[in-house]
């Protein structure tokens, strides 16, 4: 197959990654330690969704009165219109409904909701959601999700992971509280990072570190991956590098990293063992700092630390300034405007891998006389 087909089939299989219902309540419950009435009389759109299979649906619904919703709306995407085609079958659930359509099943998405007791049992949960067909098939562009998005205060979901961008554009663009998961990598894109920079979205506390279990479609080729199969034969997989991105409060970024000087750090931090100093980068007005823990209490000036800094970032504590990767940070801390051809010759000289032209923005430090990159860096700064 050739690589571009490759690349969209991976894409479109990582497309259809289900997210443990465990994952969605730890995250959700630290933001309802913070604020209590986060989801209070709010209307919570959860798009891209399955709501026959998604634990999205599931936990809000099942939550529905504790945490005091007004209105819940999920939507399905149809599968004819998915990149990833697996044996779709409509559910025994779907099938017994009297307004199940042969012909509309594949092809238009479904909207659920949940607003009252309609099985008039004395209370509001999952039973009383109700669905109907959609006019279209589900996807989050269409004129008729736009529409459910800005009824919205609030939007949760595991996007699909090809469309992370243009996903977080639409809902910034509608200036909406959101939580959705995304992998790390997302951090450093030029949509992203500025919106970080600015504190206007950030990660959240409960998944820092390690991989997370997401169920995949049973034809789904469990090849190249960490996978496995639950006791009753669902298949899932393990991802790595996987986030919640959010703008909704929680405790863990008002709390301060506790530090140590960088002398105590030289002295007492054995992960600095084999590091002589903080290297100065060649080409940026900043020092390298390998660890998040290793970050000085006494450097006034700017500091590259590994993209995993933002699992600890607090805004009380630290500035964002910038990220190594597209260069996006001011020129007054440029010390030239990208790598020099000295020191990529260098680079290669010392056995180093990859691409890199003059003027490549990735941060280029000397230690011990040999040329290395510091990948994935983002810069930092005390606040004064
Ligand atoms: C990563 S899965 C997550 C599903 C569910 N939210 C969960 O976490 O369990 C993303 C879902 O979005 C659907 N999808 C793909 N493209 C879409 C689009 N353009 N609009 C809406 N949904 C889409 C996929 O088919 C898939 O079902």
């Amino acid at each position: 197959m050739p690589n571009t087909n490759l690349t969209a089939a991976m894409r479109a299989r990582n497309d259809e990654f289900f997210t443990q219902y465990g994952d969605i309540e730890k995250e959700m419950n630290a933001y309802l330690e913070y604020n209590p009435d986060v989801f209070r009389d709010k209307t919570i759109l959860l798009p891209c969704d399955d709501p026959e299979w998604s634990n999205f649906t599931k936990y809000f619904a099942q939550n529905f009165e504790e945490f005091g919703i007004k209105k819940l709306i999920s939507t399905s995407y149809a599968d004819a219109s998915k990149n990833y085609q697996s044996n779709y079958q409509p559910t025994l659930f779907e099938r017994r409904q009297p307004h199940f359509d042969k012909k509309k099943t594949t092809v238009k998405g479904k909207i659920f909701t949940l607003d009252k007791d309609t099985n008039l049992d004395g209370k509001i949960d999952v039973d009383d959601l109700q669905w109907i067909y959609l006019e279209g098939d589900g996807d989050f562009r269409s004129a008729e999700i736009i529409s459910l998005r800005d009824e919205a205060d609030i939007i949760i979901t595991n996007p699909p992971f090809s469309l992370f961008r243009p996903f977080l554009a639409w809902i910034v663009e509608a200036n909406k509280t959101f939580s959705i998961i995304g992998n790390m990598n997302a951090i450093t894109y030029k949509e992203v990072f500025p919106l970080i920079k600015e504190n206007k979205i950030w990660l959240g506390p409960t998944i820092t570190s390690g991989d997370r279990k997401f169920h995949v479609p049973e034809t789904f080729p469990l090849y190249a991956a960490s996978y496995g199969h639950d006791p009753d034969g669902r298949p899932f997989i393990m991802v790595k590098g996987v986030r919640w991105f959010t703008n909704i409060d929680h405790g863990r970024r008002h709390q301060p990293l506790p530090l140590m000087t960088m002398e105590e750090n030289l002295r007492f931090n054995k992960k600095l063992k084999d590091v002589e100093s903080y290297d100065e980068f060649d080409n940026y007005d900043a020092i390298e700092v390998p660890y998040t823990d290793a970050i000085p209490s006494d450097y006034p000036k700017l500091m590259g630390v590994p993209i995993s800094f933002l699992d600890k970032y607090s805004p009380e504590q630290f500035e964002i300034m910038g990220t190594g990767d597209n260069g996006l940070v001011d020129d007054e801390f440029k010390k030239t405007p990208g790598l020099t051809k000295a020191f990529i010759a260098d680079y290669y000289k010392a056995g180093g891998k990859g691409s890199y032209n003059e003027g490549n923005p990735t941060p280029g430090i000397y230690k011990n006389n040999v040329a290395s990159m510091a990948y994935k860096r983002i810069f930092i700064r005390h606040k004064k």
